[in-house]
This record gives C-alpha cells, sequence and structure tokens, in this order.
C-alpha cells in the first residue's frame, strides 16, 4: 500500500461504524492478520452488553452490594460481578484471548483458547460506588501480545510486560451517551454509541489532550493526608481560580479532563500509601491513551508506562492529563 492511500485509510470521516474503522485500519498494515481486530470488536460487543445492564440497572435488582469482598478488599457490588462474568464470557467466546486478569479475580482466568495470541489486563466497571446513584461509570481494557509459546497454557510473564509493550488499550464510558476510546499506538479515536442501531460510529478522529488546562481532579476530602507538594500545587490551583471537579470515576473524570484539559491526581495517602488505583488494569492503560493524545502519565517521579511491574494487583500514585500540568505537579517530588 502507497502513503497516500494509507493515510487515506487511517483518516476515516465521522459517522463511519467501529467495525469498518477497525477493518479499514487493519488494511493499512500489511501483515496484520485480523486478530486484533477481533478482540477489538469482541470488547467492543461485551460493552454493548454491559451497557444493556447498566441502562436497565434500576428495573432489575442489579444495584447494590453483591455481598462479598474482591481481592482488593472492596466490596463488590452485583454491577460489578455481572459486568467481570459478561466480559470474560466475551472474551472467552471470541477466542483470540488465551489469558485475562481482572480487577474481580485474584488470580489470572485461563479461557482455554491456548492458541489464541492476545491477553488481556481488565477492570470491567470502575467506578463502583457510582452506580446506586446513576452517575457515569466505565470499563477499562489493556492489550498484550503474549510473550510465552502459542499453545501452551499462559503464564505470568505474559502480563508483566511493562506498559509499552501494550498493543492496545481503551475505555468505555457509561455516561451522557457511552463512548467507546481506544489506541493501538497510533493516537486515539472515539467512538459514540447509537442504542437504536446497537453500534459505535467514529465520533472523535484524533483526540488530543489539550497541553494545559484549569480542571484538576481528587478525592479534596483527602487534603490533608496529601504530601506538602500535593496540597501546594491544589493552593495554587485555587488562587488561579481553577475548576476543581472529581466524579469517582476514573473513566469519567478522565476523559472529562482529556477533552477540556486537566489533571486527575491519585497520590499516596496514609490508609493507601502506595495510591489507591492499579497498575496493570487502570493505570497503564489510561497512561496509554494519555501518551498517544499527547498527555502524560506520572507516578510523581517517573512514567507511568515505566514502572516495572512486580504483582498483578499492584497500586500506583497516578497523576494524569494535561502534559504541562502533569509536569508542574510533579516538578517537586
Ligand atoms: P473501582 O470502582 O474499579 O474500584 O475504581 C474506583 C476508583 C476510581 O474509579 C476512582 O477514581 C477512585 O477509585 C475513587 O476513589 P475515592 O473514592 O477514594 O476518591
Ligand atoms: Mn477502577
Ligand atoms: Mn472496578
Amino acid at each position: 500500500m502507497n502513503q497516500d492511500t494509507a493515510s487515506q485509510t487511517l483518516a476515516l470521516p465521522v459517522g463511519v461504524t467501529l467495525d469498518r474503522y477497525i477493518i479499514r485500519k487493519q488494511s493499512a498494515f500489511p501483515f496484520a492478520t485480523g486478530e486484533l481486530s477481533q478482540l477489538l470488536r469482541d470488547i467492543a460487543l461485551a460493552g454493548k452488553i454491559i451497557n444493556r445492564e447498566i441502562n436497565r440497572a434500576g428495573l432489575i435488582d442489579v444495584t447494590g452490594a453483591y455481598g462479598a469482598n474482591n481481592i482488593q478488599g472492596e466490596c463488590q457490588q452485583k454491577l460489578d460481578v455481572i459486568a467481570n462474568i459478561r466480559f470474560i464470557r466475551a472474551l472467552k467466546n471470541g477466542g483470540e484471548v488465551c489469558a485475562i486478569i481482572s480487577e474481580e479475580d485474584e488470580e489470572i482466568i485461563f479461557t482455554g483458547n491456548d492458541n489464541a495470541k492476545y491477553v488481556v489486563a481488565m477492570d470491567p466497571l470502575d467506578g463502583s460506588s457510582n452506580i446506586d446513584v446513576n452517575v457515569s461509570i466505565g470499563t477499562i481494557f489493556s492489550i498484550y501480545r503474549r510473550v510465552s509459546p502459542i499453545g501452551s497454557r499462559a503464564t505470568l510473564e505474559d502480563f508483566m510486560q511493562g506498559g509499552r509493550k501494550q498493543v492496545a488499550a481503551g475505555y468505555i464510558l457509561y455516561g451522557s451517551s457511552t463512548m467507546l476510546v481506544y489506541t493501538t499506538g497510533h493516537g486515539v479515536s472515539g467512538f459514540t454509541y447509537d442504542h437504536s442501531l446497537g453500534e459505535f460510529f467514529l465520533s472523535h478522529t484524533q483526540l488530543v489532550s489539550p497541553d494545559n488546562g484549569s480542571i484538576y481532579s481528587c478525592n479534596d476530602g483527602n487534603y490533608n493526608q496529601y504530601s506538602v507538594t500535593i496540597r501546594d500545587y491544589l493552593d495554587s490551583c485555587r488562587q488561579r481560580g481553577y475548576t476543581g471537579r472529581y466524579i469517582g470515576s476514573l473513566v469519567g473524570d478522565f476523559h472529562r479532563n482529556l477533552i477540556k484539559g486537566g489533571v486527575y491526581l491519585y497520590p499516596p495517602i496514609p490508609k493507601a500509601p502506595s495510591g489507591k488505583l492499579r497498575l496493570m488494569y487502570e493505570c497503564y492503560p489510561l497512561a496509554f491513551i494519555a501518551e498517544q493524545a499527547g498527555g502524560r502519565a506520572s507516578d510523581g517521579y517517573r512514567d507511568i508506562l515505566d514502572i516495572d511491574p512486580k504483582s498483578l494487583h499492584q497500586r500506583t500514585p497516578i497523576y494524569i492529563g494535561s502534559r504541562q500540568m502533569v509536569e508542574e505537579l510533579t516538578a517537586n517530588h
């Protein structure tokens, strides 16, 4: 494919369906076999199913606590459990994934598809505290090409590759409209779901993070527990008349700041000395998207994508969003 055809293929118009977009993108890469494309479509399907469950949540007794804690010791909501089951089922049936890690499961989930090339790390439902109150929630995913031999059982090493080895990452935001945003390392595209047609349509051809912004997003109730550096930064935001916005759903907070310009922070606090958010299925995927959109993501000392993974459910502090804001916030760490 010559250069002109490739760029035409990549520049698709608003309104094209996600399926067509994925196929057209794939055709720009001569050796692509279609498995990643199929996997992205499987994730979109799982997103549609979860979206359906969320939309009728108030009607079918799926709000509220499930009655168990997940491996993080956090109270599982019924929708956490449902979303987890739906996602795992969609990925198993799709056949492109040999193993999954999920916020809701302590151990690696083997799909039985040992011939598949990919592994997925996911937060099936992000922002669970917002489920019962009808506020935006999300799903986050991260995809790696396995390093263990195809045909064998997946291994821990398949997941412990580091953020820079992600081949794709994205999120689904179940908000005032439902959106799927993803990257395969060639910029960030956004798709909006049309309920009546059951399709995602390209709505944001190239999401670019404003280089600077005036929104800061953190749990203000933790202010007194933050370090002096963080408190100074927040004080200066207030003095500059910035806007404080915090949904408490990382996906929603991240997405707003990506569109409008802003920074999201979850620093270490005494009850969460390594931060609260999870590296593999919250921070790596959003950091990949932030960087691809021209933004930044840091743990205060290095880029999130450069953190060495040590365990499946490890946590990290995170400062993510508009480049200049992340740089200012982390300059004095
Ligand atoms: P999850 O619902 O997947 O456990 O994630 C919740 C996370 C994140 O979405 C949000 O930004 C953060 O927890 C909110 O934490 P606080 O309630 O401590 O502010
Ligand atoms: Mn989460
Ligand atoms: Mn979750």
